[in-house]
């Protein structure tokens, strides 16, 4: 399967991609090989990564979930590096979902001013959208991935075997990424619509990483053309925190499809986005996620965390929308009236 070059590395298939990481560990002579993984990828991925790879790595383990992704989680990893005598010609392997290579990724980035890293996404949605883009981070102070750096892996191997153990509700919570992609780029938009029975398979991640790695290949720290990628995430993203403490916690897609509703709507009313497609995308997502119920009190709520959104400018609430689907525009700014009036359409419909 082709290589998807991106910056300055690539994103390899299957064989392909542990062959080059056997060579980049060859060629580089890293001093140590560390495998981050989480106390589900270690059950479930590293057998898969062991018998591709004839090599000696210590293995870290963390504790799973959004609720760890933080700087104390990091601490525990700098210090395990630290105490194992990891050097800067070190390597950090992360083999997980967009959790592990979201704050593997910080993690290599910042200790000793930056070691190498390579990706090995395990989720649907860390393969077509975590892992490539070198955005990388942790939450802080309830604020999603409000410490972080833009740095490249070395590599990106997209391994289809590792889904084979994930769950429907994770599955589910990428295919959300996945549909994002197509609404952004209109590629395969008919198709998704037309068989909600398929989720992923490997033309639709195949053209989902496309899409992202064309966008971020054209603006990487996001000056304009990358915020498309945020479609659905200033709602969804609030949604996401909002959640984060409670019973009702969200993953990240089930947020991010609420919050794509939402801003489809958005556009229907700011843009004039057909509402015949809002209508066809609120019934196609309603297929995968349940409604996220909230109360007025919430509602205040997402309203103080869309405030606090890396995106924003000058304190105001800014949102990309489409004019239709595979056309879209940044930086709109929209009342409160009216985020009112999309939530609304959200629940009601
Ligand atoms: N950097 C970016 O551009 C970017 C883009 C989108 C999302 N993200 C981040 O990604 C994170 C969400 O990623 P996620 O949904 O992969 O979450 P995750 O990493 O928490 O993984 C979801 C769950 O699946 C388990 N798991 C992972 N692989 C498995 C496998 N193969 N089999 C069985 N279980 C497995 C994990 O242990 C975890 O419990 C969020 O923190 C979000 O902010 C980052």
């Amino acid at each position: 399967m082709k290589e998807i070059v991106s910056s300055n590395y690539s994103i390899f298939f299957n064989n392909d991609g542990y062959l080059k990481l056997l060579e980049l560990i060859y060629k580089l002579k890293y001093s140590n090989v560390f495998v981050l993984v989480d106390e589900n990828t270690e059950v479930k991925c590293l057998n898969i990564l062991l018998s591709k790879l004839n090599q000696k790595f210590s293995v870290i383990k963390i504790k799973s979930g959004e609720e760890n992704k933080n700087l104390s989680t990091c601490n525990y990893v700098w210090s395990f590096l630290n105490n194992n005598n990891a050097d800067r010609k070190s390597l950090l392997i992360n083999l997980g979902g967009g959790v592990i290579t979201d704050m593997g990724g910080f993690i290599a980035s910042t200790y000793k001013r930056g070691i190498d890293f390579v990706n090995i996404p395990t989720t649907l949605l860390s393969i077509i959208d975590a892992s490539i883009g070198s955005k990388t981070g942790v939450n802080f102070n309830q604020l999603k991935n409000n410490i972080g750096t833009f740095t490249d892996p070395k590599l990106v191997i997209i391994d289809k075997k590792y889904l084979e153990t994930l769950d429907e509700k994770n599955l589910k919570s990428g295919y959300a990424e996945i549909f994002k992609h197509s609404l952004i780029s209109g590629k395969l938009f008919v198709k998704l619509l037309s068989d909600p029975k398929i989720i992923y398979n490997h033309e639709i991640i195949y053209n989902s990483i496309n899409v992202k790695n064309n966008i971020v290949l054209r603006d990487r720290e996001e000056s304009n053309l990358r915020k498309s990628l945020n479609f659905g995430h200033t709602i969804g993203h609030a949604y996401e925190s909002l959640k984060m403490k409670k019973k009702d916690k969200l993953l990240h897609g089930e947020a991010i499809a609420a919050g794509m509703i939402i801003e489809l709507y958005l556009s229907h009313i700011v843009l004039n986005f057909p509402k015949k497609t809002v209508n066809e995308c609120n019934k196609h997502l309603g297929l995968f996620f349940k409604k996220i119920k909230t109360t007025d009190l919430e509602i205040d709520e997402l309203f103080r965390l869309m405030e606090f959104d890396k995106k924003n400018y000058k304190n105001e609430i800014n949102f990309v929308l489409l004019n239709e689907v595979g056309s879209f525009k940044t930086d709109v700014n929209v009342s409160r009236e009216k985020i009112t009036e999309a939530i609304k359409y959200y629940q009601n419909n």
